[in-house]
């Protein structure tokens, strides 16, 4: 993997709230490929965050994908909403549906890439009858609710495994499937996590927790593409 194989998703969780606008453009401009959006429901996370219409707020601001994560419960009838307020990936929890591959397959029916969004708790197993319906995995390497916490260790050998699930998947003619990883990702542990086998970062406090001019975004963004490509 190189350094331009990976792809950083600045999580707007941290961002200053009342200038979404400017903070996503400014992370675009800082060379973010992906804005990742959290959506907590008070029922599946003890937290309450945003919903499809700040997605469509949000969206003529960017050209680059809006990732979404789904900490909500039930996801079903959010994805036609986020699909339409613009969203290109929906990600959701395997405990918030009671149909995993009715879900999957609904996400792509509208238009979007589907992930599955495993709590650092939660088996690989689950994937193991949906490989073909899944274009992204999205490990929590924290509980699921809150910006801000310390990367659990033991994600690093779950996420070999999983690295290890999908080159086996590609190699029986699978299609590609992304890995992205979520949830104390900073610049001293980048690099180890990258070598693990992760290829999507999605980084939320490491980059706004920064003093907010614009110039730092691209610092940050730099330093952590940097800090992911050492070998
Ligand atoms: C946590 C969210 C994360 C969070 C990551 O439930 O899913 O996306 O914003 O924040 P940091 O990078 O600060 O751990
Ligand atoms: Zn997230």
């Amino acid at each position: 993997m190189n350094i331009s194989d990976i792809r950083i998703a600045p999580s707007i969780l941290s961002a200053d709230f009342s200038r979404l606008g400017e903070e996503v453009r400014a992370i675009q401009a800082a060379g973010a490929d992906l804005v990742h959006f959290d959506v907590m429901d008070n029922h599946y996370v003890p937290n309450l965050t945003i919903g499809p219409l700040v997605c469509e707020a949000i969206r003529p601001h960017v050209t680059i994908p809006i990732d979404v994560h789904l900490m909500a419960e039930p996801v079903d009838a959010l994805i036609p909403l986020f699909a339409k307020a613009g969203a290109n990936i929906i990600s959701f929890h395997p405990e918030a549906s009671r149909h995993l591959d009715r879900t999957l397959s609904l996400i792509r029916e509208h238009g979007c890439k589907a992930g599955l969004a495993l709590n650092p708790g939660t088996s690989l197993h689950l994937l193991d009858h949906v490989m073909d319906k899944l274009d992204m995995v999205l490990l929590m390497s924290v509980n699921p609710g809150f910006g801000g916490q310390q990367f659990i260790t033991a994600t690093y050998n779950k996420i070999k495994m999983l690295r290890a699930r999908i080159d086996a998947h590609k190699a029986e003619g699978g299609q590609d499937i992304w890995l992205e990883v979520d949830g104390g990702v900073k610049a001293d542990n980048i690099g180890a996590i990258r070598r693990a086998g992760v290829d999507t970062f999605v980084a939320g406090s490491a980059v706004f927790g920064a003093p907010d001019a614009d110039k730092a975004y691209i610092t940050i963004m730099q330093h952590l593409r940097e800090q992911a490509a050492v070998k």
